[in-house]
């Protein structure tokens, strides 16, 4: 929910958050800051197709009411701004390098708290295109605010030049506690450099990760993450035993549903290199739907790991049919780390943060019968925007489905095999509904893609609609399916028995 917006009515999102105006991809430099969540983004705000690029922004006290602040990074003579992160300078690391001095300190310090005047630093790509995209350059760039994130000075000079590379954009930056360096990570090909620091602006090559590991196609690997996540139950143990280091990178052409993807790699981080868990080629999706990119986690955040993703897919984002803006995120995520079944690796769990669902208007129990027979069409909610949780207790050979809008637009099916459960994104759109709108649209967003998931009888799901998405989490947020979808006529959330022996407990429904 975002202040000062004309009511579009074009799917404009409840919950979801949208730009005021103009174009939106990826989430930057998400982080927690005397209370406030601040959101950046990049968008174009004079049109809704991709163009030179900006940081926008936004902050919100609880990530469902957003405040839409100024644009704060244009391009300039230096270059456009691509993607980046960034973190409170809380040891005056970067500020005092780059002798960023615009607002005096005592001046600010009478009006505003003294956690507000700790600098925030944004890390972002310069991007100067070329004739061709061979010859775009980029480079490494800082920007500072030494009021809460309401101004910002960007420094002229790049802290990081480019070694001679096409792709070598969205940094990454963090504090590594254990060996007292600032680390980045970034897009170098396809493979990430890992970079690091104590003093500020000389930046020293350490290692790179990815040339070998997971899923690859022609374009960049992009928008990378790295972040330490505990392993629930372990709280307590000998220290340096508990966390895992969890990598999370987009692919452009290659996700899980044709196009854009993120995908993660749970390891090891030394401060110089990360070591993945799993084998190279194991491929682990953070989302199995069409619609999460180059989703990125909350710096500075004191409590769990606050992760948000761009919905969308390159493959068709600019002719998604919305109004005067375009580009979505996801709900933001909460994620955990669990010792899998087997005791060898972990499972990455998603869940909505509490303060999402406790914004809901209200929390109804659904009636529905605890074994609805073959053929039943159970209605779940129908606001704008609703969750349902609920339980499944699948037989083998037993099949539901879950339609977000009804009749309309987008069907995921859930069915149990011997060896788990089968899943089936079914988002076909009828020829002659986009014949109109560019080729991309009519050819790349109707798809059916298929998941096995090695989940157990008993299956929890949370279903949370908003006027044009669905995102379906599955096994506690094991598995999350994010999708777009823009129903002509969204009628109520449905859940029918397809076949078999199905239970169903502890069905509620939130709405906004
Ligand atoms: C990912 C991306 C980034 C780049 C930005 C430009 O969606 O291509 O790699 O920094 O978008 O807008």
């Amino acid at each position: 929910m975002s202040d000062a917006i004309d009511p579009t009515p074009a799917f404009r999102p409840l919950l979801h958050f949208t730009p005021p105006k103009g174009w939106m991809n990826d989430p930057n430099g998400l982080v927690h800051h005397a209370g406030q969540y601040h959101l950046f983004y990049q968008c174009y705000p004079d049109d809704t197709v991709w163009g030179p690029m900006h940081w926008g922004h936004a902050s919100s006290r609880d990530l469902v009411h957003w405040t839409h602040r100024p644009v704060a990074l244009a391009p300039d003579a230096h270059g456009m701004c691509f993607s980046g992160s960034a973190v409170v300078d809380w040891q005056h690391t970067f500020v005092a390098e780059c002798e960023i001095t615009t607002v005096p300190r005592k001046a600010v310090c009478g009006t505003l708290r003294a956690d507000m005047v700790t600098p925030l630093v944004a890390f972002f790509t310069r991007h100067v295109p070329g004739e061709s995209p061979e010859l775009d350059h980029q480079c490494q760039a800082m920007a500072a605010s030494r009021d809460g994130g309401r101004s910002w000075q960007t420094c002229d000079t790049a802290i990081l030049d480019n070694p001679g590379l096409q792709d070598f954009r969205d940094p990454k930056v963090f504090w590594h506690a254990e060996s007292e360096h600032w680390v980045m990570i970034l897009t170098e090909g396809q493979q990430l450099g890992i970079y690091r620091t104590q003093g500020g602006v000389e930046w020293e090559k350490v290692s790179v990760f990815g040339a070998e590991h997971g899923a690859h196609d022609e374009r960049a690997w992009e928008c990378p993450d790295l972040f330490p996540l505990p392993i629930e139950g372990s709280r307590g143990e000998q220290e340096g035993d508990v966390d895992r280091w969890v990598l999370m990178v987009s692919v452009q052409r290659c996700g899980p549903a044709g196009g854009s993807g993120t995908q993660v790699f749970i390891g090891d981080f030394d401060g110089v290199h990360f070591t993945p868990h799993q084998p190279p080629e194991t491929v682990t999706w953070f989302d199995l739907g069409a619609d999460c990119y180059a989703a990125q986690s909350c710096s500075d955040h004191p409590g769990e790991r606050l992760v948000i993703g761009w919905m969308s897919n390159w493959l068709y984002a600019h002719e998604t049919p919305t109004g005067d803006w375009r580009g979505a995120m996801t709900i933001p995520r909460a994620l955990s780390l669990h010792p899998d079944e087997g005791g060898e690796g972990y499972v990455l769990r998603q869940a909505i943060p509490e303060q999402v669902r406790r914004s809901a208007g209200a929390l109804d129990a659904l009636v529905v019968p605890r074994r609805p027979a073959p053929g039943s069409v159970l209605e779940l909610g129908e606001a704008q925007a609703a969750l349902t949780e609920f339980q499944l207790q699948l037989a083998t050979g037993a099949a539901v489905s879950l339609r977000p809008f009804g009749d309309d637009s987008l069907i995921f099916r859930l069915e149990r095999v011997e060896t788990g459960l089968d899943v089936t994104v079914d988002r076909s759109v009828p020829d002659d509904l986009y014949a109109g709108a560019e080729a991309a649209l009519a050819e790349h967003f109707s798809h059916q893609t298929h998941h096995h998931l090695p989940s157990g009888p008993r299956v929890a799901c949370q279903l949370l609609r908003d006027s044009c998405s669905a995102e379906l989490f599955i096994d506690e947020g094991r598995w999350v399916l994010t999708e777009l979808a823009f129903p002509t006529s969204p009628e109520a959330m449905t859940l029918s028995v397809e076949r078999g022996e199905v239970g169903l407990f502890g069905a509620s429904a939130r709405h906004w």
